[in-house]
């Protein structure tokens, strides 16, 4: 059976360029990956973080659903712009809520892709490969995907689109490393 990857975006905007990086993983996976399926998972249905919302071992519907599909991925990618240096907030309420027990992060391979400004989002990257040592994730090291979005010649459409042909490339070689490197931890099928 195909691979299963839960894709989730840091970013809540419409123009967001780090959703358009989803978007263009999932474009590229249908047309030129065989065995892996990409769907995209939104964490802007989910309350912030409050353990009072945990009643009776049961969390709100909108987290049970959110843990319920990341429980299912057999891995996990992960596009997000840098905030003061660090993950944005709905991505770091979305690592929380899924990380209440059971932690369904688990033992689970991930990639990071990320766009902004300067480094392009690097130095949240670093911050959530740290996030993924509690949560137990195992993220690929290499290729290493940094996207400046402001530079020329453009990287976006006008509505947040992967054009760029050697970022589009380089985003294949990550989906192509995380499907390998799942394959590999989970072991024969
Ligand atoms: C930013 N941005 C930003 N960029 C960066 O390279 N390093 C940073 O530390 C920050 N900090 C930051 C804080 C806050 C509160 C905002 C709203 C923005 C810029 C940000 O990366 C840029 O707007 C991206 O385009 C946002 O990603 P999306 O929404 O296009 O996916």
């Amino acid at each position: 059976p195909a691979i299963k990857v839960a894709a989730l975006c840091g970013s809540l905007r419409k123009g967001s360029y780090n959703r358009g990086l989803v978007r263009s993983a999932i474009d590229i996976c249908k047309e030129s990956i065989q065995g892996m399926d990409i769907e995209y998972v939104d964490v802007s249905p989910l309350p912030m973080i409050n353990t009072d919302l945990e009643v009776g071992g049961r969390f709100p519907p909108p987290v049970e659903e959110f843990r319920a599909k990341i429980s299912l991925a057999d891995c996990i990618l992960f596009a997000s712009p840098e905030y003061n240096y660090s993950v944005t907030p709905p991505l770091k309420n979305a690592i929380d809520w899924a990380s209440r027990a059971p932690n369904v992060w688990a033992n689970k391979a991930a990639a990071i892709v990320s766009s902004g400004g300067g480094f392009g989002g690097g130095r949240a990257q670093y911050h959530l490969r740290q996030i993924g040592v509690f949560v137990d994730l195992h993220f690929i090291n290499k290729p290493e995907f940094f996207l400046n979005a402001f530079q020329q010649p453009a990287k976006f459409d006008g509505e947040g689109n992967l054009i760029d042909p050697a970022a589009r490339e380089k985003l294949k070689e990550v989906l192509l490393a995380l499907q390998e490197f799942t394959l590999r931890l989970q072991g024969p099928r």
